[in-house]
């Protein structure tokens, strides 16, 4: 008798007994194969709206995150989006005021959407993981970088956003958010600068998160990069003008 479940991964598994007399056992490990990146449980569940996804997930306990930081942190942007844009989790000032992208990283990207032809009150703006991890030096909080398991964790939330918005393009901002866009580790500099197909004809970017740009010490180069980032999203703001048109 076949026993098959369909695992959280969306895998199929399961244990198949051909022959009792023989006692062959086939094990089935069937990748979906419509699906590009794995899909959770929570994801799967009926879309819904961006407000009633915020209020869930201000009570989210799925990783150790929320005991340190002030508050969760969810997107922020219209339920309309065409574009969103996800960086890696919040900071200090974000952290305080719940609202993505508000302080240096978040002016550094203001300038760049602005430079690029977008809107920033037209897209979806978050991140990947929700809750500001840090240790405390002093006075100051110092950001740590989320882990595998915290991104993991935290990945119901951005499939979730997905679902909600279903917006044409989805920009990865740094290797956090690549990561949890795509399922996996995923390069910045092999990936950058070129449409990547999600599902459900969702188109992905990947360029560098804006706090690489703050912290690079070479004026030069931080000119340089900047220019590029702004090109990276000059190729959102033209998949958005011909989404328009069409
Ligand atoms: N960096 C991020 O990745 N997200 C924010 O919201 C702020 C800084």
């Amino acid at each position: 008798m076949p026993v098959i479940f369909v695992s959280k991964t969306n895998e199929i598994e399961g244990t198949l007994q051909c022959s009792p007399i023989l006692n062959l056992t086939l094990t089935l490990n069937i990748r979906n194969a419509s699906r590009k990146t794995p899909m959770t449980t929570a994801s799967r569940r009926s879309n819904s709206r961006l407000d009633t996804l915020r209020k869930e997930a201000a009570d989210c306990r799925a990783c150790p995150l929320w005991k340190d930081a002030t508050q969760t942190v969810f997107g922020e942007g219209p339920q309309a989006a065409r574009i969103m844009l996800v960086g890696e989790q919040p900071g200090d000032k974000e952290d305080l005021a719940g609202k993505p992208f508000v302080g240096p990283a978040g002016q550094m990207l203001d300038r760049a959407l602005e430079q690029a032809g977008i809107d920033r009150s037209k897209v979806y703006v978050t991140n990947a993981v929700k809750h500001f991890k840090f240790v405390p030096r002093g006075k100051i909080r110092l950001h740590q970088k989320p882990n595998t398991p915290e991104i993991k964790a935290c990945r119901q939330w951005y499939e979730r956003e997905l679902a909600s918005i279903k917006p044409d393009l989805v920009v990865a901002m740094g290797a956090t958010a690549a990561q949890s866009v795509f399922g996996k580790i995923t390069p910045i500099n092999k990936n950058r600068g070129r449409l990547i197909d999600l599902d459900d004809g969702i188109k992905s970017l990947v360029t560098v998160h804006p706090s690489y740009l703050l912290r690079l010490p070479d004026a030069d180069a931080k000119a340089r990069e900047y220019e590029r980032f702004v090109d990276d999203l000059k190729i959102a703001a033209e998949l958005l003008r011909k989404s328009h048109a069409a």
